[in-house]
């Protein structure tokens, strides 16, 4: 299959089964935004849920906020994004199109209409807006670029209040705006995207250590989540192409149908903001080492995973068709844990009272070991099983008539059926409760 081709199939099963919907679909979208649906929104929580259990509430020297995405404009003058969180935009003199000028092969033809193109110009990608009822620039807001900023803003409040020692981390999962130029391909360049970030302050001798600790931590989630190391490769990114705040970066790069892209980043951001941000605000941002009495502003590490990216990766990463004598089989071979189903129960019949208790039963039984069990009994058990192999649900579990004793041997078990093999066990509901319990511990 080509690659085009693929990243068409994708597109296409996560709008068919519910996980991404095209924004503003019914008014003919607005570019640059997506909804996630009822499979989508599932599967993008277990991504999140997952990255808080490892990034955050598995240490004890990590803490959680949830800042306001509107904030005082003089955190993004402090942080710099006012004067330098742009792009170059580039503008055809004939049909008047915009483009990313670093995107383009040829820097003096517009692709679209072969005109010539103007002079590059830098484009600040932060999207304004006013507070209150005011709308002159003394009301100007930003909608935040990152959620980093909403960290730095809250540092000296969590010393404050929870007085940890360094080093120490502070993680946020929240949405971010950019008016990018060129919003394409699919969730991967969004306008409205969210952000998993963590900012781990350490004593500047020990920048390098926490580095290669995130960088490690960064893989365990990729393999976490199912996406393959084959697929990942770390780039180090040259001095002249790394954020103005940053001294060392690493882009975790993923193969894309589209091309080898940037999936998250890890990178060294120094005192750059707290520094900065202490001279702007006169707060008191340095910690004081209560043993050694020194004073100091930390230094930061900052592995950011954007959630989206993270998605498309999963969904590329999952998409398998097998060939089944003529007809095709499409299934997502989703790592249990992330699967927004983990298990369909249903009857083998739904005319037959007695199977569809019985599989009431089993389904309330198998809810105990996690609630995502769904029930099926629409149309013949082949097509049951197509639908939730296009949704990447692991096991389907089904009840028929051995379950009732037909068979007195065979009484109490059901069918397991395996979602990537096609295999089907049979066994009692307890040993099927601990499959599912343990292909999602
Ligand atoms: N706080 C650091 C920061 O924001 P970044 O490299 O600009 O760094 C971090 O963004 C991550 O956010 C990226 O690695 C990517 O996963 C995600 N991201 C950035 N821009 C995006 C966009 N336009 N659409 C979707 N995800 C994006």
């Amino acid at each position: 299959m080509k690659d085009s081709e693929l990243m068409e199939k994708i597109v296409s099963l996560a709008k068919r089964r519910g996980f991404v919907f095209p924004g503003s679909e019914i008014y003919g979208g607005l570019a640059g935004t997506f909804d996630y649906g009822p499979m989508g929104v599932r599967l993008k929580e277990n991504v999140e849920r997952l990255w808080l259990q490892m990034f955050r509430d598995s240490r004890d020297d990590m803490y959680g906020v949830d800042a306001a995405i509107l904030m005082n404009p003089k955190i993004w003058e402090a942080s710099g994004h006012v004067s330098g969180f742009s792009d170059p935009l580039v503008e055809c003199e004939k049909c008047k199109k915009r483009f990313r000028a670093d995107h383009l092969d040829d820097k003096e033809k517009c692709p679209e209409c072969g005109g010539s193109l103007g002079d590059a110009r830098q484009f600040n990608m932060m999207f304004k807006t006013h507070a209150g009822a005011m709308e002159d620039d003394s009301a100007t807001v930003y909608l935040r670029p990152e959620t980093a900023g909403g960290i730095f803003a809250n540092f000296k409040s969590v010393v404050d209040s929870m007085h940890p020692k360094l080093p120490f981390g502070i993680a946020q999962i929240g949405k971010a705006f950019r008016n990018e130029i060129a919003p394409r391909d699919f969730i991967f360049r969004l306008r409205e995207l969210s952000q998993m970030e963590v900012e781990y302050f350490v004593q500047p001798s020990e920048w390098e250590q926490a580095f290669e600790e995130w960088r490690k931590m960064m893989h365990l989630f990729a393999e976490a989540v199912g996406i393959p190391q084959d697929k990942v490769h770390e780039l180090e990114v040259p001095e002249g192409d790394r954020a103005h705040y940053s001294k060392r970066t690493i882009d975790f790069e993923f193969d894309y149908p589209f091309g080898r892209k940037e999936l998250w980043g890890l990178a060294y951001r120094t005192d750059f903001d707290l520094s900065a941000h202490a001279n702007a605000s006169g707060a008191e941002l340095s910690y004081l080492d209560e043993e050694t009495k020194e004073k100091f502003i930390p230094h930061v590490i900052e592995p950011s995973l954007g959630v989206d990216r993270t998605v498309l990766a999963i969904l590329a990463s999952a998409y398998r068709e097998d060939d089944m004598g003529g007809e095709t089989r499409t299934y997502l071979a989703l790592a249990p844990k992330v699967a927004p189903v983990k298990a369909m129960v249903s009857p083998l019949l739904k005319n037959k009272p007695e199977l569809v208790e019985k599989a009431r039963d089993v389904r309330a039984e198998l809810q105990k070991v996690h609630p995502a069990i769904a029930w099926d009994d629409n149309g013949n058990i082949g097509k049951r099983y197509r639908r939730q192999d296009e949704i990447g649900t692991p096991f389907c579990v089904t009840i028929d008539f051995d379950t009732l004793g037909e068979h007195p041997e065979l009484e109490g078990t059901v069918t397991l059926r395996h979602r990537d093999s096609g295999e089907q066990e049979r066994l009692t509901v307890a040993e099927a409760a601990d499959r599912i319990r343990s292909a999602i511990e």
